[in-house]
């Protein structure tokens, strides 16, 4: 009896040393990972202020069921800025993440009552092109999701202030989808982060064009979550527009170089998302209206989707939003 018990505390304390004690001079704030013991299943385990990964139920992201939309005549036209950012290129060890140094590149309109300063632009990728974004549509995945994430200039000074607070945070989301000769300005980042291979690098980046970066759209789908990383405040109002980014397999391989820690064969960055968490009840809304004159058209309403595993594409025809191959 008394072996059997030592055993089983030999195994946990091993279990413990091998999965979560942080890396040298990384904070116990920065241990999370997006594996094992120390990921996304246990986040809200590890601290206190990350109650919310554990226990809240308007978490981020969501599977989008093309089935369950809801058409919003009051959502607007969705305004996003056209100044270009400087800032910085990093790589946290969790994501590849674009922080914006200055205060003018701001988005509004959409399901938004107020301005949102954009202050960091975060992606995640997967190691195979069939996972790698957080959202889900049908239950498919995409290769990569870019993720431009707003405070509320308007009532917070400062985004550590806004995501604690109502209405403080606003993300709009582009999935990526892969083609020959992907996304020009987007190249431009992947080319910055062949220097920034290991966790903590940063590069300068200047007068980068995210509006040029994304797809043209006026359509999207918005509901209301929370961060996708610790500790999953619930005061985003997420924005996720209906037409991916290309990106090229060369592109998507690059990135997939990088490693989330800080030596030559350490653990490349890629299946840095979180899965799906459970809608709850909260509306799924969208601008996207059948517009054709057609009665069996109307009658099919807005939310008709065909959802195939090999590329998926956001796109309208006539007026309904599909997902076709
Ligand atoms: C953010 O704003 C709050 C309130 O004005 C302030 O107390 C805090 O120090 C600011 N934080 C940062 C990181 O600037």
């Amino acid at each position: 009896m008394e072996s059997y018990s030592v055993c089983v505390d030999l195994l946990i304390v091993l279990a413990l040393h091998i999965c979560i004690v942080p890396v040298p001079g990384q904070l116990w704030s920065e241990w999370w990972t997006y594996q094992g013991i120390s990921g996304p299943k246990f986040w809200g385990y590890h601290n206190p202020e990350w109650i919310l990964c554990r226990k809240g139920k308007l978490q981020s992201p969501i599977d989008i069921d093309p089935h369950n939309l809801i058409y919003d005549q009051n959502l607007r036209q969705l305004e996003i800025g056209q100044d270009k950012i400087d800032g910085k290129l990093i790589n946290t060890g969790h994501d590849l993440t674009l922080t914006v140094d200055d205060l003018d590149f701001t988005f509004t309109g959409g399901p938004l009552s107020y301005d949102y300063i954009v202050y960091e632009i975060k992606i995640h990728l997967g190691n195979s092109d069939r996972v790698g974004s957080e959202h889900t549509v049908g239950g498919n995945a995409f290769p990569m999701e870019i993720q431009i994430v707003g405070y509320n200039g308007e009532l917070y000074t400062n985004a550590s202030q806004a995501l604690l607070s109502p209405h403080g945070l606003a993300a709009i989301s582009v999935m990526a989808m892969v083609t020959e000769s992907g996304n020009e300005h987007f190249g431009k980042l992947v080319d910055m982060s062949k220097s920034i291979e290991h966790r903590g690098m940063q590069k300068d980046i200047q007068g980068f064009s995210v509006s040029q970066m994304l797809p043209t759209s006026d359509y999207f789908i918005t509901y209301e979550g929370s961060l996708t990383q610790p500790g999953c405040h619930e005061t985003v109002t997420w924005i996720i527009l209906n037409k991916p980014i290309h990106v090229s397999k060369d592109q998507l391989n690059l990135l997939r170089e990088l490693t989330f820690t800080g030596g030559k064969g350490d653990g490349l960055m890629e299946n840095n998302f979180r899965p799906p968490l459970p809608l709850n009840r909260r509306l799924v809304r969208t601008n996207i209206q059948s517009n054709s004159q057609d009665e069996e058209c109307h009658a099919r309403k807005v939310t008709f989707y065909q959802v195939s595993y090999r590329s998926l594409e956001f796109d309208l025809h006539g007026g309904v939003l599909e997902v076709t191959q």
